[in-house]
């Protein structure tokens, strides 16, 4: 097999057989395939696309480029859910011990932040001492044992993804739908679970600006998981604003305890339950809506998902004493509000925005290599449709040095008003399966 020839069919609008994408998979991991090469073809997929069963093979040849986590000495069916990103998304933090207390079980390798979007890894590390670096045995010992866990993903995983994602950065072939769902669910097959639940957010603050783009994203892996066996189903979310009401890591760690212990913000809170039903569903633990949501309701309402929190922070070596107290989570120096200029109906938040202004105070990386300062961030005091007086607060800022004008007026630029009232959002947009 020649590589120049594969080259060529794609460009050519061609479909690649099973054995040139595993010729091109084998070539990136062992090195035989310059990245020139790769690079090319990588353009020519952004521009011709690939059908759904070059898709799926993509993803598998991919799964297979490293180790593939085996859950099966685990017993039941092992959950995993992952999540587009976003801005204010600490789902899995109220999520995993929520859908632990009914009886499923979590398996979830998450990742760090960068940009405007925070990462599950970073925000569980603003609690003291916690271990996000676990060994695949201990990780397991521990899904076993109390039913869930969070860790890093291990540089065994889908090697061909790490070569792959590095090269498209940089040759602008990253937005492409065929190589984003390859390369996700490439992951996530990889992790070993049974089921994979797939938050896709649209709007400005998401990878999708628009939501036919998230759907056409969502489908193409459900596709890959259908093709390989993995009750795999998607919800499309709205990103126009930030979830919930916080931004930053050990603000979002507060709000996930809250809304564990059913006090946390309506959006958020909904986008949390929706996300539970569809797993207590998938696991097979609930046989439909109604009794998923209720059995939800009841491990909230019972302290039962509050007790998994503190048994999956004692496990990965974190203080408990932070999460039975959040005021002694990591506290910023100062906490400015931030009041309207305007009246009217609030019509947009430019969530995206918002994360790069958490970003800015320290709370999020601009380069992998940068350090992290878990106190900062923003607790929103307004969401969509609200209306406002001047003066009214549209925010609290957690920050540790002073603002500076530049960053007073991005922040103003986040909001635009309205004179008439604004439709609110829903927060899930669509299930699909
Ligand atoms: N996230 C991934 O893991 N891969 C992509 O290609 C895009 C977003």
């Amino acid at each position: 097999m020649r590589f120049v020839d594969i080259i060529e069919k794609k460009k050519n609008k061609k479909e690649l057989t099973d054995d040139e994408i595993q010729f091109w998979i084998d070539g990136v991991v062992d090195g035989s395939i310059p990245d020139y090469q790769t690079s090319a073809l990588l353009m020519a997929i952004v521009l011709n696309s690939m059908t759904d069963h070059e898709t799926a093979k993509l993803a598998d040849a991919m799964k297979n480029s490293g180790h593939v986590m085996d859950l099966s000495d685990i017993e039941g069916i092992k959950a995993d859910k992952h999540s587009t990103g976003g801005v204010g998304d600490k789902t899995s933090l109220a999520l995993g011990p929520i859908i632990s207390a009914c009886g499923l079980k979590l398996a979830k390798m998450s990742g760090r932040g960068l940009g405007h979007t925070g990462g599950t890894l970073d925000k569980l590390e603003s609690i003291e001492g916690f271990n996000v670096f676990l060994k695949e045995e201990d990780f397991k010992k521990q899904v076993r044992e109390i039913g869930f866990a969070i860790m890093g993903q291990t540089g065994e995983l889908v090697p061909a993804d790490k070569k792959l994602y590095a090269l498209r950065d940089v040759t602008a072939t990253v937005d492409s739908i065929p190589l984003i769902a390859s390369s996700i669910m490439s992951k996530k097959l990889a992790s070993g679970s049974d089921t994979i639940l797939l938050d896709v957010k649209y709007g400005e603050g998401a990878f999708m600006h628009t939501i036919d783009d998230a759907k056409k994203l969502a489908r193409a892996m459900i596709n890959i998981g259908k093709k390989l066996g993995k009750d795999t189903r998607a919800m499309i979310t709205d990103m126009n604003q930030p979830l919930g009401n916080t931004i930053g890591n050990a603000l979002e760690v507060r709000e996930a305890i809250e809304t564990v212990r059913g006090e946390g913000p309506k959006d958020f809170t909904e986008l949390v339950l929706t996300a539970g039903e569809i797993m207590l569903m998938q696991g097979k633990i609930a046989k439909d809506k109604n009794e998923a949501r209720k059995m939800l309701n009841d491990a909230i309402n019972s302290g039962k998902a509050f007790d998994q929190l503190k048994k999956m922070v004692a496990y990965q070596g974190g203080n408990v004493d932070q999460i039975e107290n959040p005021t002694l989570l990591p506290k910023a120096k100062f906490i400015t509000e931030m009041k309207s200029k305007n009246e009217g109906y609030i019509e947009n938040i430019h969530s995206m925005n918002l994360g790069i202004l958490s970003m800015k105070l320290g709370g999020g990386r601009e380069r992998k290599e940068d350090d992290i300062n878990y106190a900062v961030g923003l607790e929103m005091k307004v969401k969509k449709g609200d209306k406002v007086k001047k003066g009214d607060p549209l925010c609290l800022v957690y920050h540790d040095k002073k603002l500076d004008n530049e960053w007073i007026e991005s922040f103003y630029h986040t909001f635009t008003y309205s004179k008439e009232k604004t439709k609110p959002i829903a927060i899930v947009e669509e299930i699909l399966q």
